[in-house]
């Protein structure tokens, strides 16, 4: 098989995600719920959007069937050696935060693989591949939501203490735009040799980020990046998930129509409904503090949280406050970037990445000349630090927070006394959630208990399981892992701050 040299990386990449997918499909010891993809109601452009994320057609890259049948079978080992069952749904999970395909999944399906794999024909072959929901479907409370990022996707390496969790997904445009040979007279033909670019890229170290949920969408002027790079369209995202292959120039427009699909659907996705029932005094009590409407008792060092966050009004339509959903939302902050000093290491790196934007900026000129001024894509760095201040629309079930997910609970974003130094995740239970402090259930560990777990996970394989649960652990330390900033929380009183976290989980569901 021709491989071409770009390809290599990425196809390797592919191949590593779908190593520790599991031969069988089995049911979760207790089933698990999905949420979004049934999508009659939806516009008939998000509905076909569904369908070409679900058919693979999104991402070029993919392997063979058979290739990857014969690696899994390779790498599976026995469940005796391994300690867990690498081919039951549960097992699946535990390794790589894989989940199983909807019930009522038609296309791209196939009884080997789950919801974050495509299976499908090109030009005569099998193949298989990654799909968005690899990183874009995540379970909350044993609820599997369409556009919740997948917090347990395992890209996770003991070597460079990167976390489960930690997603390098968006760094695919960079890489790619590194290799284009000549942008403006060649369009996305990619070099031969290694370019300058691509040694650029390869010597910035690169942060993990966590991404918003695509529900959040709707609010935003601006679409992706926490630090706001500004690639908002269908041309610009379709860079991101093309891997360089031979016909570049002549499959583009056609992939641009396909993104075009996926991120109609994205933008139809919603929040999911906090499922316990609130305290409707409590929230108009959280609603009053958020709002700046009544001041805490200590208001030194507090800003109203609806400065950087939006403002959240009652619809008429639903006033009882101890139902969730309902707010009406004004939100119009996508483009602003607030240094509130979390994690700089995110930003920083972007603003490294200029030249390579400009590189891929040169595409206008060519797709100009060819009479396709809607292939041009957009690609920028940030012109400042910090980051954006997402809409808080169905915080609740996205944890972890913060750009790089370093804080497990809102409690702790709303006190940053809390946060832990080193923390676990619950990498087992995909119905295991925190509905009290309001985000990932974990453990804290010392800072020896951590060294030990690392020492024992080096050199391990992917499949074992003291490289799957040394990477459950995030350490605070780590690059671009810091839990720093934010502390406008700290001011709060314990109730103060428990009528906030009652009003931040009424900000959910389907009518908002
Ligand atoms: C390997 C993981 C991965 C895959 C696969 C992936 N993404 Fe993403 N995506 C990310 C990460 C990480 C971010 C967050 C980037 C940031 O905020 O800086 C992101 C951000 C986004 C956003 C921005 C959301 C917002 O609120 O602005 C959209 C839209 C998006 N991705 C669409 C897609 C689509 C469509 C696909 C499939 C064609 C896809 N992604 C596949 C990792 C991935
Ligand atoms: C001056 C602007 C500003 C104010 C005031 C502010 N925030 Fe934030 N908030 C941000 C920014 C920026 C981020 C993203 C930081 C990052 O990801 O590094 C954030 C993140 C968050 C998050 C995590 C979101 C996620 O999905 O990861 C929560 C929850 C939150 N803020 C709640 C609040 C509450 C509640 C208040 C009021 C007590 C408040 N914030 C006040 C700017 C602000």
């Amino acid at each position: 098989m021709w491989l071409p040299r770009h390809g290599i990386r990425s196809t390797r990449y592919a191949i590593a995600i779908l190593l520790s997918i599991t031969s069988t499909v089995g049911l979760a010891s207790e089933p698990l719920a999905y949420y979004g993809f049934d999508v009659q109601d939806h516009s008939a452009a998000a509905q076909e959007g569904l369908q070409e994320i679900f058919c693979g057609r999104c991402f070029h890259n993919a392997v063979p069937l058979v290739t990857a049948r014969m690696l899994l079978r390779a790498v599976a080992g026995s469940p005796k050696k391994l300690g867990y069952d690498p081919d039951s749904a549960d097992g699946r999970f535990y390794a790589s935060g894989r989940l199983p395909s909807p019930p009522n999944r038609t296309s791209g399906a196939d009884p080997s693989f789950g919801l974050g794999e495509s299976v499908f024909v090109r030009d005569g072959a099998q193949l298989v591949n990654i799909n968005c929901f690899t990183c874009h479907a995540g379970v909350v409370n044993g609820q599997v939501v369409a556009g919740l990022a997948n917090n347990h996707v395992n890209q996770s390496d003991p070597k460079n203490l990167r976390t489960r969790g930690d997603n390098f997904g968006p760094y695919a445009v960079w890489r790619l735009g590194a290799q284009l040979a000549d942008p403006a007279n060649e369009g996305m033909v990619v070099a031969k040799e290694k370019t300058e670019l691509e040694t650029l890229f390869e010597s910035v170290e690169l942060p993990p980020v966590d991404p918003m949920p695509w529900w959040l969408m709707k609010y935003k002027k601006l679409d992706y990046w926490y630090a706001d790079a500004g690639i908002h369209d269908a041309a610009s995202f379709s860079i991101n998930f093309t891997t360089a292959h031979p016909e570049m120039n002549a499959h583009h427009a056609d992939h641009v129509k396909v993104v075009a699909k996926a991120l109609a659907f994205a933008r139809e996705t919603q929040s999911p409904l906090f499922p316990n029932s609130l305290d409707g005094e409590l929230v108009r009590k959280g609603a009053d503090l958020f709002h700046g409407r009544t001041p805490p008792a200590e208001t030194r060092g507090f800003v109203s949280c609806k400065t950087c966050h939006g403002t959240y009004t009652r619809k008429e339509s639903q006033t009882d406050l101890n139902q969730s959903g309902s707010w009406a939302v004004a939100y119009d902050f996508s483009h602003v970037l607030r240094n509130l000093k979390t994690d700089g290491s995110y930003n920083a790196t972007l603003q490294k990445l200029k030249p390579i934007a400009d590189h891929i900026n040169k595409l206008e000129v060519y797709f100009t000349a060819q009479g396709i001024p809607e292939l041009i894509p957009h690609a920028a760095v940030p012109s400042q630090d910090g980051y954006v201040a997402p809409p808080l629309v169905g915080v609740w079930a996205s944890a972890p927070y913060f750009h790089n997910g370093s804080v497990p609970t809102i409690e702790a974003v709303l006190n940053s006394e809390t946060r832990p130094e080193i923390w676990a995740r619950d990498n087992r239970d995909p119905h295991a959630y925190d509905l009290e402090k309001v985000g990932m259930r974990y453990r804290s560990l010392s800072r020896a208990e951590f060294e030990q777990s690392a020492a024992g996970a080096v050199g391990k394989p992917f499949l074992s399981r003291a490289a799957i649960d040394h990477g459950a652990n995030y350490d605070t330390k780590g690059f671009g892992h810091g839990n720093s900033g934010h502390t406008f929380g700290d001011r709060l009183s314990a109730d103060e701050r428990r009528a906030v976290i009652e009003f931040l989980k009424s900000l959910s569901g389907p009518d908002m």
